[in-house]
């Protein structure tokens, strides 16, 4: 967030009521009625869950291998269907040899295969080279760290293999020694001579002979925390400054799988890295229009860094976990209910790696094993992710009797499927009202219109059912999940009026994530996303800075709110929520203007005696609807805040065309 840290000057408005003083902003063309926004601090209404905004992970755009995760070999292990998918020859001055990928005597079970670099003229080098995802991107001065294992084949195997980084000239060049006839795992270390999004890594040999390879990785020493295996830095920045409640992981519909085969199981994503049993990603060929054959799951980022990140982020980790049930737009296979035993098993397990002792269970230990012996303090876990029909609330029903019999501490997350309404979403609310279901996971991937005319939606909800987690939600400019869908104004502002509506009932909504998260620009599957990225650099769109807007001015009691006298939001073009933040003092304003013209916004904070000193006005606003952020104007569109001079509790603000505006107003009560 820009902070420009200015008193605003009172350009416009200092009006006298009942003695008050008020000073508002700037004025831009004013649509005549002034709206009054009737605030009432003396009544803190519900506590809003200090969780409530988190980031929903899915790897789909490339969003862990090629991104978050910031391995730069594509098919490191060659176990890709292709065995060579992203690795070619390299030939120099006519060098002969042959690449042969093999399974006879390789690291492990999970992962059989490996690459034999065989030479018979080496002449300038003969070797292989690795393209990256899209390209690998390294950067001027930072290190790297390039590993992998290696086996001599014999007494006439070479003794190194040169490594060079590069695109064209090379940008990093280092040596590989120590090779023995078991595998064994060798690496070196270099810093980066020149920046590329688009190198590539080259195993080259100068002598003649063979040698086996497997695992190769080349890993920017720097990562976020400096973890091992840690993840990009710029990336896990955006989501830190989010200051997000939840992380949940790993999606979405990878969680399904199009078929149960491809699901997404945790505990082959934990322990050692040679081990995780890589699959394709179920985002591969999903889409006509944006096929990616060469789209793996390495599961380099497993559970255990999914549990790592939201701890380092100070979020709580959300897991949700296969039903038994595939993805039901794909195959729809379902487990038997009698064969259904080894799923929840799977989430008993999953509980005691999150919270069981580090010495007394397996996988407690194993957690600790992995360097985190603390728990992890799980207290939530989702049962499925878009399911739908009675195969769904069987299966649900299954997990929660067992799980709510050993675990009652973990919140059970349930499924409202795909859509926002219609009869399959009345028929899972209802079941799942019976069966006193903790939190119900609400999708929708609808037109801005939608979030507009919806900001009162939970407005009218049953207080006493289960509570809502608005799980993914992303305002879809063309159509769902079509390809010209943007990450625009428009469908930002929308979405920033209908949060008004989960801020104002934080009672029933608690939890809520747009989706998906991460897209890499030159590798994405589906629009849009809350954070686009490349091989080096990364940015929020409109939509990330209002998500951020309301995460990072949460408040902790809903404080009730009318507009104009009447409750129902919307009117003329104005949505507000308001909280109190106990801690600060503070009464917390958003104000949504999703109308082209300027206006006045009367506020009035009844029940306030005083307002204390200056307060804060963030604002996030552009005339320009279309408009969007880009890899290089990263911010064009993002919040300015300036310092609000205040001194009474009733005053005048003006908004910007197509704004939303946070006011922090210490208020005395
Ligand atoms: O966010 C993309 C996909 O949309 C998710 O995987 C799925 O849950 C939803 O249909």
């Amino acid at each position: 967030m820009i902070s420009k840290s200015l008193t605003i000057s009172v350009a416009a408005s200092a009006v006298a009521v009942a003695g008050w003083s008020i000073l508002a902003g700037f004025a831009p063309p004013q649509a005549a009625q002034t709206d009054v926004v009737s605030v009432q601090v003396d009544r803190p209404g519900a506590a809003i869950s200090p969780t409530m905004f988190g980031i929903f992970f899915e790897d789909i755009n490339f969003a862990a291998d090629g991104g978050l995760y910031p391995e730069l070999v594509k098919n490191r292990s060659f176990e890709f269907t292709e065995a060579l998918t992203a690795w070619r020859k390299l030939e120099r001055s006519d060098a002969e040899g042959e690449l042969v990928v093999r399974n006879q005597g390789g690291l492990n079970p999970e992962n059989s295969h490996y690459l034999r670099i065989r030479v018979y003229e080496p002449r300038n080098g003969f070797g292989a080279s690795n393209a990256g995802f899209r390209g690998m991107g390294i950067q001027s001065g930072a290190e790297y760290v390039l590993s992998a294992y290696v086996r001599s084949t014999g007494p006439n195997s070479p003794k190194s293999l040169q490594v060079e980084v590069g695109e064209g000239a090379p940008l990093g060049k280092a040596t590989l020694t120590g090779f023995t006839p078991q595998w064994k795992k060798v690496e070196t270390t270099f810093r980066a001579t020149g920046t590329s999004p688009r190198a590539r890594l080259s195993l080259v040999m100068t002598e003649k002979g063979e040698i086996d390879v497997d695992m190769v990785s080349l890993y920017p020493k720097e990562t976020w925390k400096n973890r091992p295996n840690g993840l990009r830095k710029d990336m896990v920045q955006l989501l830190a400054d989010l200051k997000p409640g939840f992380v949940r992981f790993p999606g979405g519909c990878i969680v399904e799988g199009r078929r149960l085969e491809n699901r997404y199981e945790w505990k082959k994503t934990v322990g050692d890295l040679a081990q995780r049993k890589l699959i394709v990603n179920r985002w591969n060929e999903e889409f006509a229009h944006r096929p990616a054959p060469d789209y793996y799951q390495s599961f380099g980022l497993g559970f255990f860094e999914y549990f790592q990140l939201a701890e380092d982020i100070g979020a709580t980790a959300l897991p949700i976990i296969n039903c038994g049930m595939a993805c039901q737009f794909n195959s729809s296979e379902t487990v038997p209910l009698d064969q259904l035993q080894p799923y929840i098993q799977d989430a008993l397990d999953l509980i005691e790696f999150a919270n069981g002792s580090a010495t007394g269970t397996r996988w407690g230990r194993l957690r600790a094993q992995m360097g985190h012996p603390a728990p992890f303090n799980l207290k939530m876990l989702g049962i499925g992710n878009e399911q739908w029909g009675p195969r769904y609330v069987e299966r649900y029903k299954r997990f929660a009797e067992v799980l709510k019999k050993s675990h009652p501490e973990i919140a059970l997350i349930s499924s409202s499927g795909p859509g926002a309404a219609g009869k399959q979403f009345d028929y899972l609310w209802s079941n799942l009202r019976e069966l006193k279901a903790d939190i119900v996971d609400e999708h929708y991937y609808m037109p801005p219109k939608w979030f507009l005319s919806n900001a009162t939606r939970y407005d009218k909800y049953d207080r006493n059912g289960p509570k809502v987690f608005a799980g993914e939600y992303a305002a879809q400019t063309s159509g769902t999940a079509r390809p010209d869908n943007r990450n625009n104004w428009e469908g930002a502002i929308a979405e920033a009026a209908f949060i008004t509506g989960l801020e104002r009932n934080a009672d029933v909504v608690h939890l809520a994530s747009y989706a998906p998260l991460f897209a890499h620009v030159d590798a994405w599957q589906w629009t849009p996303n809350l954070i686009w990225f490349d091989n080096l650099r990364s940015y929020g769109t409109p939509n990330y800075f209002v998500q951020k807007m309301y995460s990072t001015n949460l408040g902790s009691h809903v404080l009730p709110v009318t507009v104009n006298g009447a409750a129902e939001n919307g009117q003329r073009d104005l949505y507000t929520s308001a909280s109190l933040d106990r801690k600060s003092g503070e009464t917390i304003v958003k104000l949504v203007n999703s109308g082209a013209a300027g206006r006045t916004v009367r506020v009035d904070l009844k029940g306030a005696t005083t307002v204390k000193g200056p307060g804060r006005r963030i604002v996030l606003a552009s005339s320009d609807l279309k408009i969007e952020n880009t890899l290089d104007q990263p911010t064009r569109l993002a919040p300015v805040e300036n310092a609000l001079s205040v001194s009474s509790p009733a005053f005048d603000v003006t908004l910007e065309p197509h704004s939303m505006t946070v006011l922090r107003i210490p208020t005395a009560r």
